[in-house]
């Protein structure tokens, strides 16, 4: 895939682990020692992260799971530079982000990570081919030129042009993933995004993702739904904001296993 990225000093940095096999140059990556994240003080402080300790190796396709309120989505922000530690070492994709400001963070964003999240998050307003657009016009980054080529990759080549109410839930996915690729981003954090949409949209989201995956980046998919995990090479779970356990898996499923 064309684009900025074209060093090799990002396929030497993040953290370490499995390699990516067959799949292309792995990018990514992330390494975190010791970050909590902590929301209030006195009586109405929330350890969102307690302490955690994690690797995820560049290139690879992590499910996170857990239960409601455990810190699954504050794991993934932190990661994504969208929110900051409180206390601890954050590398991603080579990068130490803790102690950046948010100006900074979000550099660090634009340079480095897509996000797709449960509800979409388009502009109504916009098309399919525009909500892409804005983004490579709102961050200078990536080429406008490929977002109809983004489009294509993820199965919306003739839904360019339709209005996001115009389109199924997953074809609305669909265009928040090449949205989330405009900047070719070495990786990419899903939030619950399977979690608004039925079974079979669902495994098709999963299977995009794992596209995605196989073309280098570094995916994390948060979800509450256990049987997403088994198409994962690392399973990470999450209870009262440590790491419970992680678990690697040497044969992921295709997302056709995955049911609900
Ligand atoms: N902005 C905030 N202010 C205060 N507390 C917060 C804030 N965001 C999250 N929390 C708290 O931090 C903890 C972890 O929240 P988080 O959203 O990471 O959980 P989660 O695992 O994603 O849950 P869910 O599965 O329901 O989405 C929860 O107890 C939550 O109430
Ligand atoms: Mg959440």
């Amino acid at each position: 895939m064309s684009g900025r990225h074209g060093s090799t000093e990002k396929d030497t940095a993040g953290g370490v682990g499995r390699p990516a096999g067959e799949h292309a140059a792995a990018r990514g990556g992330a390494r975190l020692a010791g970050v909590r994240k902590t929301y209030g003080t006195g009586d109405t402080e929330v350890h969102a992260l307690d302490g955690v300790d994690l690797e995820l190796a560049p290139g690879s396709f992590t499910v996170v799971l857990g239960p409601s309120g455990s810190g699954k989505t504050t794991l993934l922000n932190v990661i994504g530079g969208i929110e900051q530690a409180t206390a601890g070492s954050i590398e991603v994709a080579g990068e130490e982000i803790s102690g950046r400001s948010p100006v900074d963070l979000a550099g660090f964003r634009r340079e480095h990570v897509g996000f797709v999240f449960q509800f979409f998050n388009l502009v109504p307003t916009l098309t399919a081919r525009e909500n892409v657009e804005i983004i490579v016009e709102l961050t200078g980054v990536g080429d406008a030129r490929r977002v109809p080529d983004l489009l294509a990759e993820v199965g919306l080549a003739d839904r360019a042009d339709h209005f996001p109410a115009q389109l199924s839930g997953g074809q609305q996915q669909r265009v928040a993933i090449a949205r989330a690729l405009a900047t070719d981003p070495d990786l990419l954090l899903a939030d619950e995004p399977t979690g608004a949409l039925d079974l079979t949209t669902g495994r098709q989201i999963l299977g995009a993702l794992l596209d995605l995956h196989r073309a280098g980046r570094t995916v994390v998919v948060v979800t509450h739904n256990a049987s997403v995990a088994q198409i994962a090479d690392t399973v990470v779970t999450v209870v009262d904001g440590k790491i419970r356990s992680v678990e690697h898996n040497p044969e992921p499923a295709a997302a056709e296993a995955v049911s609900w």
